[in-house]
């Protein structure tokens, strides 16, 4: 038997504060029905100027740790683009906060596809059985990146958390994270950038051309890796950067419209909590039930893309899991 790691419980959560187009209508020259038809998105969540990173991916990651009720975290992993503070790192913070001081805690930094690249990096720790759980988070704050009145950027973003535990498991079983494809292309590095929040700059038609191409590119090569046809997927999960975007990947792939998930309208992008928030809400409303074989694809700034399978698990169930090291 190989060992895996096994998705065992999931968490979220969104800044209070909900931003409308109509909102966005008072103080910039566009439209409802503009950022609705080129977007998909109607409404996102802001965080509070007093409201971290930190902050979100603390609430996110205490509902996978209520859910999942593990004995022990071995590793806390955050992709984040927007850590609270260049320095230090704001994992080990998150981490204490939670009660796990004293464990591996660190950021990753590797745009919208960084939850896919932690995932990644979690299931790798679990492979080689450096650690039997791994707590998965992705949190951002990519509202705080667009110059306020930059009317090409401020629609698209908001801000959110959210978590997968991650446990030691068996390849093949249901939750057990299929092969990751990932991939990187750093002669795209200035088509997404901000030195500093406050000045993104996004070349926004050559970014949707390539998020499609490699989101489509990387989810054919995650399926074959893991022995499915594409006909086999019955929720395909891409990262939310907008729903045109989504929308061609999905056909291109041959993914019928009703089985790819969404939540855009609701939360726009939200960087690297954007798969995460998308399958607790999935899970919770009845869309991701369990045996869906499940296809996630993300793709952001860097450039960077990726993607994997899973067959998502049954998470009614309480999760004791074991707490020695393996
Ligand atoms: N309201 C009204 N008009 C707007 C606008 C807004 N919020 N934003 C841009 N426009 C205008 C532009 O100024 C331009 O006007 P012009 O023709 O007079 O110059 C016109 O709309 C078309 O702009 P364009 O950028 O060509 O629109 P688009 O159809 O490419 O849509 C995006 C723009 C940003 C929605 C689209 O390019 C996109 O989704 N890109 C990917 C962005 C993304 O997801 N990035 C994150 C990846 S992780």
């Amino acid at each position: 038997m190989t060992r895996a790691a096994v998705v065992a419980a999931v968490g979220a959560a969104l800044p209070a504060s909900v931003v409308s187009n109509e909102d966005l209508t008072a103080r910039l020259d566009t439209t409802d029905e503009w950022i609705r038809s080129r977007t998909g998105i109607t409404r996102r969540h802001v965080a509070a100027a007093e409201e971290s990173t930190a902050d979100l991916a603390v609430r996110a990651a205490a509902q996978a740790l209520t859910s999942g009720e593990p004995d022990h975290v071995d590793t806390l992993v955050l992709a984040t683009t927007t850590p609270d503070r260049c320095c230090p790192a704001t994992a080990p913070a998150v981490a204490t906060r939670l009660g796990l001081t004293g464990i591996p805690a660190f950021d990753l930094a590797a745009g919208c596809t960084g939850f896919l690249y932690a995932l990644a990096t979690g299931a790798g720790l679990i492979a080689a059985a450096t650690a039997r759980t791994v707590l998965v988070i992705g949190a951002d704050r990519l509202a705080s990146l667009p110059h306020p009145h930059d009317r090409t950027t401020v629609p698209l973003f908001g801000d959110g958390a959210g978590a997968l535990l991650l446990r030691h498991g068996t390849a093949g079983k249901p939750g057990a994270l299929g092969p990751v494809v990932l991939g990187s292309d750093g002669t795209g590095a200035d088509l997404i950038r901000a030195d500093h929040p406050g000045a993104l700059h996004m070349d926004g038609a050559d970014v949707f051309r390539r998020a499609v191409d490699r989101m489509t590119t990387a989810s054919r090569q995650a399926a074959t890796a893991a022995g499915w046809d594409l006909g086999d997927v019955d929720r395909l999960v891409p990262h939310q950067a907008n729903s045109r975007i989504t929308s061609f990947v999905a056909r291109q792939l041959g993914v019928p419209d009703g089985r790819q998930l969404s939540n855009v309208a609701e939360v726009g992008n939200t960087g690297a909590a954007s798969i995460p928030l998308l399958l607790a809400r999935a899970s919770s409303d009845g869309r991701l039930k369990p045996g869906h074989r499940t296809l996630l694809t993300a793709f952001g700034a860097g450039l960077t893309w990726g993607a994997l399978t899973l067959t998502w698990p049954d998470l009614t169930r309480t999760h004791r899991l074991e707490g020695a090291p393996a």
